[in-house]
């Protein structure tokens, strides 16, 4: 059925988590003291940088209904945030090539959905910030991604208003969005 025939409700928000949550739980694995130090606040930037770039180039402005969850400030954001704490952006392959709507949104829900941990490592940063004040100035990307507690909300009733036909499209961009936050902490070291 072609996307002039909707279904409603697919419940796709669901569907993303379970097809993503051994992804998510590897991730999480990687920060097992959560952003307890400068090098950890680090290597997180640097794990959603290439999400936020590819976000950022497969964008197409005729996407018109979906402009509210595109966020061209992010890459800066992170690059910014990155300086500094005296760090480089790192090496990151791109994942280059058009992409539909839908596949975008799935790789929106790894960003938009990454907001909920967000909030319990902002509250790491707060510790962090103690000892270590120019972390204080570092926060850009984080704290912009927390501003409004409602987003996450409004992005799964988009998600999941998204007809079935779109299902398949979207499960790929999520994997895709997640594979790359994935591949780049499984390519930087993780500190001893
Ligand atoms: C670094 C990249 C990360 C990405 C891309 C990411 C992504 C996501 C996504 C997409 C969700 C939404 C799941 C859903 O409800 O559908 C989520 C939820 C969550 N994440 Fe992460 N996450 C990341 C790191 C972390 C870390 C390090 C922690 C550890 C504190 C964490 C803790 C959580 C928690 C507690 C939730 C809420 C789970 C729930 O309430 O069901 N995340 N994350």
């Amino acid at each position: 059925m072609g996307p002039s025939a909707p279904r409603p409700a697919t419940g796709l928000t669901s569907q993303l988590r379970a097809a993503t949550r051994g992804t998510h739980d590897h991730v999480d694995g990687a920060f097992p003291e959560g952003l307890d130090s400068p090098t950890a606040y680090v290597r997180y930037l640097q794990a959603i940088l290439p999400l936020a770039q590819w976000l950022h180039h497969a964008w197409q402005p005729d996407w018109e209904a979906l402009t509210c969850w595109h966020a061209p400030a992010r890459p800066q954001q992170l690059r910014a945030d990155l300086a500094r704490m005296g760090a480089a952006p790192g090496a990151f392959q791109s994942s280059g090539g058009a992409i539909s709507a839908a596949e975008w949104l799935g790789a929106s829900y790894v960003m938009e959905g990454s907001a909920m941990g967000a909030r319990l490592l902002a509250r790491d940063l707060d510790r962090l910030q103690a000892a270590h004040p120019h972390v204080a100035d570092a926060r850009s990307f984080i704290d912009s991604h927390l501003a409004d507690p409602r987003r996450w909300g409004r992005f799964r009733q988009v998600l999941d208003a998204l007809p079935e036909a779109d299902a398949v499209a979207a499960l790929r961009g999520a994997r895709r969005g997640f594979g790359l936050v994935e591949h780049q902490l499984d390519a930087m070291e993780a500190p001893a």
